[in-house]
């Protein structure tokens, strides 16, 4: 997707050999009229497929899916809770998950109520890296014995085994921007 890798190339900035931060308009301040563009964008991709669901993971995921749940004729937008609060529903899945970008373990949940097993479910998140966010929220959707349509993803960093860890449970990927590598503060796309 043209626009977003300019966006990416102009605005991102590269920490190390492995992280692109997109805070100008993705995961701080975010830019509407780009996250429509992905809007269409998935719609395309996703245009032969019955969804019937977006289902995703606080924070960044929650504004993007909302948007993008706009062009599936405005379907809910299920967003797994990563902390523990007093008015989570007790009766949950729920799914490890570990982060490599913050060397931690953390807990995703969604109330049973809001995933059952006529759901047809696309995942959307802002990256992908190792994929273990993205296998959180799959477990979470086989709990539920809801179907899964796919992965929609915004930036791919395909220098990790995220894509790989997806489709190995037979899951179709599709990202907007995938990126080869961020060596020498350079952003190279596949
Ligand atoms: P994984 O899910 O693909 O295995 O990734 P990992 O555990 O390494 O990533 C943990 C968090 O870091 C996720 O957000 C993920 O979206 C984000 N992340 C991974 N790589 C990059 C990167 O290159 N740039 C940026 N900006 N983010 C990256 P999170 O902690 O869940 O954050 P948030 O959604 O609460 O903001």
């Amino acid at each position: 997707m043209e626009a977003l890798k300019n966006k990416i190339l102009n605005e991102g900035t590269v920490i190390g050999s492995e992280i692109l931060k997109v805070d100008s308009f993705l995961n701080h301040q975010i830019d509407i009229k780009l996250l429509n563009e992905i809007g269409q964008e998935f719609k395309k991709r996703f245009a032969k497929n019955e969804i019937t669901k977006i289902l995703t993971v606080e924070a960044s995921g929650i504004g993007i899916a909302c948007i993008v749940a706009q062009y599936f004729n405005n379907i809910p937008v299920v967003f797994a809770k990563k902390h523990d609060s007093t008015t989570m529903d007790n009766n949950a899945y729920e799914a490890e998950v570990f982060s490599f970008t913050k060397n931690k373990k953390y807990k995703v949940r969604t109330s049973k109520k809001y995933i059952n097993k006529e759901d047809k479910i696309l995942i959307i998140d802002d990256f992908l890296a190792n994929g273990n966010a993205a296998l959180g929220l799959i477990k979470i959707t086989r709990q539920a014995e809801a179907s899964i349509v796919g992965v929609g993803i915004v930036i791919e960093k395909a220098f990790q085994n995220g894509r790989e860890c997806i489709e190995n449970e037979g899951i179709k990927v599709e990202s907007l921007a995938i990126i080869k590598s961020l060596i020498d503060n350079k952003v190279v796309f596949k």
